[in-house]
């Protein structure tokens, strides 16, 4: 799809259009422009639509056959070959709902009891809240923030097995931060890692959207024992921007975890939906052209961005991210939770920093996939209010 077409349409599309779309960004909060969310305002790739036609015309709506669930572990394997190298068997790809229903049968079946889940910060939400449901404990340890970039605090990291932590929660590309993590970076928690006989959750679901100069390096592919001690989980949910459809994979490096997984995640499986399969493999399979275009009308706005923060937010510490559509703006003036000042001064909704943990007090997350028009208006406002509160 071309690129200049692509954006003289999104730049066109209103508020007023999202809103009758009816998504959750636009419906949850109807008195705000929605900044938050992680779902993008640019519809999906045709291959996909005609996908889910094809399916809704079926008029089939029964359970996932073995031959869908095996297509969508050979096309996700195809696509990770393509896209980041990883030469995968699809037979340690496994079907699931979504990325958090992993991190639940993590918790549950391969988890020493009682053991806490250990959690750099700032992170995404539900990282923070999930483990209780499973009667677990989170220890967060915040990320050490340097000028454009956050770093692991791995004695903390280390300090934070020895309380009783074993699974650690990794999350590359990182929400909220829009890093995508390096060799060295992920090599250095693996270490600790290893000497602490822990494992990792590693959350890959923002892969695919990584802005050239960047690359995708999955954790599990880093050595034989971060094969070992991980599942990954992605999807296509947020490249392809499919959340509500609920099909995502858990890949499984450790033969006996792969075992234990078969015996126990039976009903995970189950979970993934007929028709977020069908979607799932036409993303994989033929989305590429579209995520292409899209990656670039998004380094357009995170481009923007750096130029929009520096004008009307100077003191935010923006930092152009890497990957992801995401970013963090650092608001103190506005207090702990600037989101809710902004929702009440400027009429947005901004993701509320303190729900990403303690570190992400006095931020806000931005999501910054939206038509660049929108964009601009998101950070005059927030600029005007942070200039009032001076
Ligand atoms: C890092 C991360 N993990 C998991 C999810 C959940 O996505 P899904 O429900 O599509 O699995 C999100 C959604 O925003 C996310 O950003």
């Amino acid at each position: 799809m071309d690129l200049s077409s692509f954006t003289t349409r999104m730049d066109a599309v209103t508020v007023d259009e999202l809103r009758a779309g009816g998504g959750s960004k636009w419906s949850r909060y109807p008195d705000a422009i929605g900044a938050w969310i992680a779902e993008m305002d640019f519809g999906i790739a045709e291959p996909i639509t005609e996908a889910l036609l094809r399916y809704v015309r079926s008029g089939q709506f029964g359970y996932t056959t073995f031959a869908e669930r095996s297509e969508i572990a050979r096309a996700f394997t195809e696509f990770a070959d393509r896209r980041y190298g990883w030469t995968v068997s699809p037979e340690t790809v496994r079907p699931t709902p979504d990325v958090l229903s992993v991190l639940g049968a993590m918790i549950d079946h391969f988890s020493r009891p009682g053991s806490k889940i250990v959690l750099p910060t700032p992170a995404y939400m539900p990282f923070l809240t999930l483990p209780a449901l499973h009667d677990r404990e989170v220890i967060q340890v915040p990320m050490l923030r340097e000028a454009d970039r956050w770093r692991f605090d791995l004695d903390a990291l280390a300090a934070a097995f020895d309380d009783g932590g074993h699974i650690l929660v990794l999350c590359n590309p990182v929400n909220p931060l829009g890093q995508v993590l390096t060799r060295e970076e992920m090599l250095e928690v693996a270490d600790v890692v290893e000497a602490k006989d822990g494992l990792v959750f590693s959350d890959e679901i923002h892969a695919p959207i990584v802005y050239p100069g960047n690359t995708h390096l999955p954790y599990a592919t880093l050595d034989e024992r971060t094969a070992a001690h991980t599942i990954t989980a992605t999807s296509g949910s947020k490249g392809f921007n499919l959340p509500g459809l609920k099909c995502a994979q858990a890949i499984l490096t450790n033969p006996d975890h792969l075992t234990l997984w078969k015996r126990r995640c039976v009903m995970v499986e189950e979970g993934a939906s007929r028709p977020g399969l069908a979607a799932g493999i036409a993303a994989y399979d033929e989305g590429e052209p579209w995520l292409d275009t899209v990656l670039g009308y998004l380094d357009r706005n995170r481009q923007a961005l750096t130029e929009l923060t520096a004008e009307h937010l100077p003191e935010a510490g923006y930092v152009e991210p890497q990957g992801t559509y995401l970013a963090l703006l650092h608001l103190p003036s506005l207090g702990e939770d600037p989101s809710a000042v902004l929702r009440s001064e400027a009429g947005l909704f901004l993701t509320p920093g303190p729900a990403l943990g303690d570190a992400g007090r006095g931020y806000v997350r931005i999501n910054f996939a939206t038509p660049l028009p929108i964009l601009t208006d998101i950070v005059e406002r927030i600029g005007r209010v942070v200039r009032d509160a001076a």
